[in-house]
């Protein structure tokens, strides 16, 4: 097993969960976060603090812009695998952002990889996005080669995956690509939909939907996200993109149902104009992580909204407050 880990972004949704299951499975965690502004920090300051409690992790509030300091990190605390979340997610803002966007997700990386060709030994397992495949039809399976992203956020990444088999290749860095889907749960990203959804129908506010609601996601459970992560460091293998998705797409009224149904509240709803970097279906191919990484979700979208529900309205002295903009 590799024991010591080092997991960039672990203030932020899917790290922050990512860092609790792995202590909790016995791994020494060392977490890197800038604590950036993306969306409302207060929560990323909550989800430190929660990471606070922990035996066997040790927060470094920092930038992964910092090559020394990383490099220091990974020799000083004898790295084993390092598992790269850092980045500036959401599709949308990346269209107003793209500098940001290439700096954070494609350079930062570049600087873990230039550490890790001198590390052979350390293994990395590295973020990616089923906004990779932009528009394309039917299931999206990872051998497809002819994909087209439509966003500088789906392009960065793209461009990371791309880097990353050019560093396996060359200098021979074990590397595993996590295509995510859609992830959401407890603890989520209030610029995300299920959380905007849950906090606004619970608040009485409108719930806002761009276009008619009908565009179906592959919505993933936070938890089966984790497992995923964590089966990827026993791998073996030079480079893999491996998709981490639900393979059962719903459509965005379908969720807004569920979270009515589970408050027992009908919102006002308000239909404005479908986003130009929306994708309108996604649904991941999982036959790939059956295989080589014995995963498949466990979470149906049904109890993954029931625990978030339940999550939010328990958290409600703090979350009712959270910026949602
Ligand atoms: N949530 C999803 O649905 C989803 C889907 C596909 C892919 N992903 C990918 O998964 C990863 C984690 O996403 P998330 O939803 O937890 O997002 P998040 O924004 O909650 O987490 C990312 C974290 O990275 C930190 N960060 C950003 N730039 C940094 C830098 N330069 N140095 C140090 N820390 C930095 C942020 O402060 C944040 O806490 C990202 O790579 C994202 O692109 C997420």
């Amino acid at each position: 097993m590799n024991k010591n880990l080092l997991i960039t972004g672990c203030a932020g949704f899917i790290g922050s969960h990512t860092v609790m299951e792995a202590v909790s499975s016995g791994y020494v965690v060392f977490g890197i976060d800038n604590l950036e502004r993306t969306y409302d920090p207060s929560l990323k300051d909550i989800r430190v603090k929660e990471l606070g409690k922990l035996k066997n992790f040790e927060f470094i509030h920092q930038d992964i812009n910092d090559k020394y300091l990383i490099n220091k990190i990974i020799d000083e605390k004898k790295i084993d695998c390092v598992i790269n979340l850092a980045a500036k997610a959401g599709v949308r803002k990346s269209v107003l952002h793209p500098y940001e966007y290439y700096q954070t997700n494609l350079l930062n990386t570049l600087n873990i990889l230039e550490i890790l060709k001198a590390n052979k030994n350390i293994k990395l397992i590295q973020a990616s996005t089923s906004s990779v495949y932009g528009n394309t039809e039917g299931k999206f399976n990872e051998s497809n080669t002819s994909i087209n992203q439509i966003s500088p956020y789906a392009s960065s990444k793209k461009s990371v995956e791309d880097l990353c088999y050019v560093y396996s290749q060359i200098h021979g860095i074990r590397t595993t690509i996590l295509r995510f889907f859609t992830v959401y749960g407890p603890f989520g990203r209030p610029d995300m939909s299920i959380f905007r959804f849950i906090h606004w129908i619970y608040e009485g506010k409108t719930v806002k939907i761009n276009g008619d609601g009908d565009q179906k996601r592959d919505f993933t459970y936070v938890t089966d996200v984790v497992k995923g992560i964590l089966n990827s460091t026993k791998s073996e293998w030079e480079y893999e993109i491996i998709n981490i998705g639900s393979d059962n797409p719903y459509s965005i009224n379908y969720v807004i149902d569920l979270i009515e149904n589970y408050f027992g509240m009908e919102s006002k709803k308000f239909f404005g104009p479908r986003d130009p970097s929306d994708i309108g279906s996604t649904q991941a191919s999982i036959d790939k992580a059956k295989i080589l990484l014995n995963w498949s979700p466990d979470t149906s979208l049904k109890d993954g909204i029931i625990n978030t529900c339940k999550w939010y309205e328990e958290n409600n002295y703090w979350t009712k407050n959270l910026e949602f903009s």
